[in-house]
């Protein structure tokens, strides 16, 4: 069996967002899921993991995330764990630094998702091992590549493109604009009143990566892609009605659409509410590529994955 293990002087690296990878490294790693997708498509073995094993810890519910991993790691010749807040000490209130330096000394990678990003920033700061977000309330990395991988796959590159959010300034929103600012493509941004982008949380980010837009129709007009997300996310549950009624305009319907570029796609990450921030007709028309997005979760962390235990490998 070929020696897959990362020599001992390799840096350990962290995905907690985008922007933890430079261009030229997310780059790489979408190339990269492309040729593992094709392999695997063809049936083709590739098990570096071998002996490896790979925690995942939820403090919030999933179908993809669990199962794009878990799957991943399996086909890729490892383990899992999966670890709960309710079936861990974690849930008894042991520190998330005292499970980071445990865990990490037993396991070769964690995948977390949680609430805040200082939680995973603090599991990470005593990891022994790359740690990847799963989630948190500020940030979806792995989300954003896979979609943006799926994008490519469609249309190629998304350099230059737009891509337009209509909704809540959510994980996604806000991971989409950093994707923006690191890939060279415009997010058209549109929230009702009071749900708009954190100003703060934009410092340093290039005027040309962002544009904000208060009628989401007009926010529609020539996008290459138009993306959405639920109204209200997991944690905020106690805001839902109000929600509700703050959103009623922002779903995407065939009209939203129509102002977008002909060949435009539609994109969710999924679960989704039709009849709340998507139409049926939308969602399941024939500009969505959401199946191919949620598939795409798989081969883009496969990817992502070798990339943190492995490095960068010469082409092959
Ligand atoms: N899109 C996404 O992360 O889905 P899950 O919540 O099912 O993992
Ligand atoms: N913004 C959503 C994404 C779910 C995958 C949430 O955080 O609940």
């Amino acid at each position: 069996m070929t020696d897959f293990t990362a020599p001992a002087d390799k840096p350990l690296r962290h995905f907690l967002q985008i922007s933890d990878l430079s261009r030229q490294e997310l780059l790489y790693v979408l190339e990269r899921a492309r040729i593992i997708k094709d392999k695997f498509k063809r049936y083709i073995a590739y098990q570096p993991f071998h002996d490896r094993t790979l925690a995942m810890v939820f403090e919030k519910a999933s179908t993809r995330t669990r199962v794009s991993f878990e799957a991943g790691m399996y086909q890729m010749g490892g383990a899992v764990i999966h670890l709960t807040t309710t079936d861990s000490q974690l849930g008894r209130a042991e520190p998330i630094e005292d499970t980071a330096r445990v865990v990490s000394r037993m396991v070769d990678l964690v995948m977390i998702r949680t609430f805040e990003q200082s939680r995973i920033e603090r599991f990470a700061e005593f990891s022994r091992v790359p740690v990847i977000n799963g989630l948190t309330n500020e940030h979806h990395p792995c989300q954003i590549l896979a979609d943006v991988f799926t994008y490519m796959e469609h249309r190629e590159t998304i350099q230059g493109k737009i891509v337009t959010w209509i909704g809540d300034a959510n994980n996604m929103a806000y991971t989409w604009i950093q994707a923006a600012q690191r890939l060279g493509f415009t997010l058209h941004f549109s929230a009702p009143k009071g749900y708009e982008l954190d100003p703060a949380r934009l410092e340093g980010v290039d005027a040309t990566a962002w544009r904000s837009f208060d009628d989401p129709v007009h926010a529609c007009r020539d996008a290459d892609l138009v993306t959405t997300d639920v109204w209200t996310s997991m944690g905020y549950e106690a805001e839902n009605e109000e929600r509700k009624q703050a959103f009623a305009r922002w779903c995407v319907d065939a009209n939203m659409m129509s102002q977008a570029k002909p060949d435009a796609l539609f994109m969710h990450c999924l679960p989704a509410h039709r009849g709340e921030e998507v139409t049926a007709e939308v969602i399941d028309g024939p500009q969505s590529v959401v199946w191919d997005e949620a598939e795409n979760r798989l081969h883009a962390q496969k990817a992502l994955m070798e990339f943190l235990l492995l490095g960068q490998l010469e082409p092959s």
